[in-house]
């Protein structure tokens, strides 16, 4: 099959389209098809060298999200037939034509999406249920500020909290204030005219995709019991003890009910997809080029 992989840590350069093994499941396992893989910042943090720090082995096919149809399954599957539609992420193996995955790193794929848009969504649907919802308890009626809520991962942190009852409030630059507030958000900071933290106070939480900067100025604007939530960046016990509010930064795992609840919001229309390029599986290297330029409006798609 063809595949993009990494032999050595790098630049795009180190991105090779290759044959490779078809690989072939085990009785737990399931062989997807590919149809379209989206790209996340994850992909190319581990080509850069990440990979290293994780303890991942080269040679490395990358890529964490997937939709795709069900090619073969292991002896021990039961739910999964050959043929289903399914999506889901993993962290490793969907820039390719075929992709092993687990029983409970997949779920059904939205009827209503096509598998583009399907593959667009988990990883940052997941990540912000995790984040939003089971770490900091986001509860309806309460204020969340969403930073780089046009981004794979904010996009869907705006549909999520607006779904569960929230007042979001969400930042990126001018040009995406249209999308953010089609998603649903109820204030739009351009972070490139306005500091957040002149405008807002009393936060219930706040969730940071950017780290740096943005993630120090965030704990000012918490109300007393507030939470910040991070992705990128561990928020330091001592500001947190200062401004007395709680914090913390997850790394998203699989988790197919949530993706079930995900999917059943896709369907009723509670959450749309935003693809800004999808790209053939070959170029991968364009495609990682522009994510990691960070900023994308929603997901770019490889398609094998
Ligand atoms: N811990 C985990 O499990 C986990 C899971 C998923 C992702 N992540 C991490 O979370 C981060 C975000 O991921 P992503 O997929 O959402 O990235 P992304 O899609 O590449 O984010 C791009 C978006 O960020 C916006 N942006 C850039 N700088 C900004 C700023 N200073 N303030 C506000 N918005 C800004 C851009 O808007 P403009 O174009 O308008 O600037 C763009 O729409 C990455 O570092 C990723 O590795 C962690």
């Amino acid at each position: 099959m063809k595949a993009i992989q990494i032999n050595e840590y790098g630049d795009e350069s180190v991105l090779n389209y290759t044959d490779v093994k078809r690989p072939e499941p085990q009785a737990d396992e399931i062989l997807v098809k590919v149809q379209a893989a989206s790209v996340n910042p994850v992909d190319w943090k581990i080509r850069d060298g990440k990979g290293e720090d994780f303890g991942m082995k080269l040679p490395l096919i990358l890529g964490a999200d997937f939709a795709g149809t069900v090619d073969e399954i292991g002896s021990s599957i039961k739910k999964i037939k050959i043929g289903d539609a399914v999506y889901g992420k993993i962290l490793l193996g969907c820039y390719a034509e075929y992709v092993i995955v687990k029983a409970d790193e997949l779920s059904l794929k939205p009827e209503t999406l096509d598998f583009e848009n399907a593959s667009s969504i988990p990883m940052g649907a997941l990540t912000s249920w995790q984040a939003i919802f089971d770490t900091a308890h986001l509860k309806s009626g309460q204020k969340i500020l969403i930073h780089a809520a046009s981004g794979g991962v904010g996009s869907m942190a705006v549909q999520l909290a607006k779904a569960k009852g929230a007042y979001v409030i969400g930042t990126a630059s001018g040009k995406n204030k249209d999308f953010v507030k089609s998603l649903g958000a109820d204030e739009f900071i351009d972070y490139t005219s306005t500091n957040f933290e002149d405008v807002v106070q009393d936060i219930d939480v706040v969730y940071d995709t950017i780290g740096g900067e943005t993630h120090e100025r965030s704990f000012q604007v918490l109300k007393e019991g507030g939470f910040l939530v991070s992705i990128v960046k561990q928020p330091s016990e001592k500001l947190l003890n200062e401004y007395k509010i709680k914090g913390g930064i997850i790394a998203s795992v699989p988790n197919p009910k949530q993706l079930e609840e995900i999917t059943e919001l896709v369907e009723k229309g509670q959450i749309k997809t935003e693809i800004e390029k999808v790209f053939p599986l070959s170029e991968a290297a364009k495609a990682q080029k522009l994510s990691k330029e960070g900023h994308v409006r929603g997901k770019i798609i490889l398609v094998p």
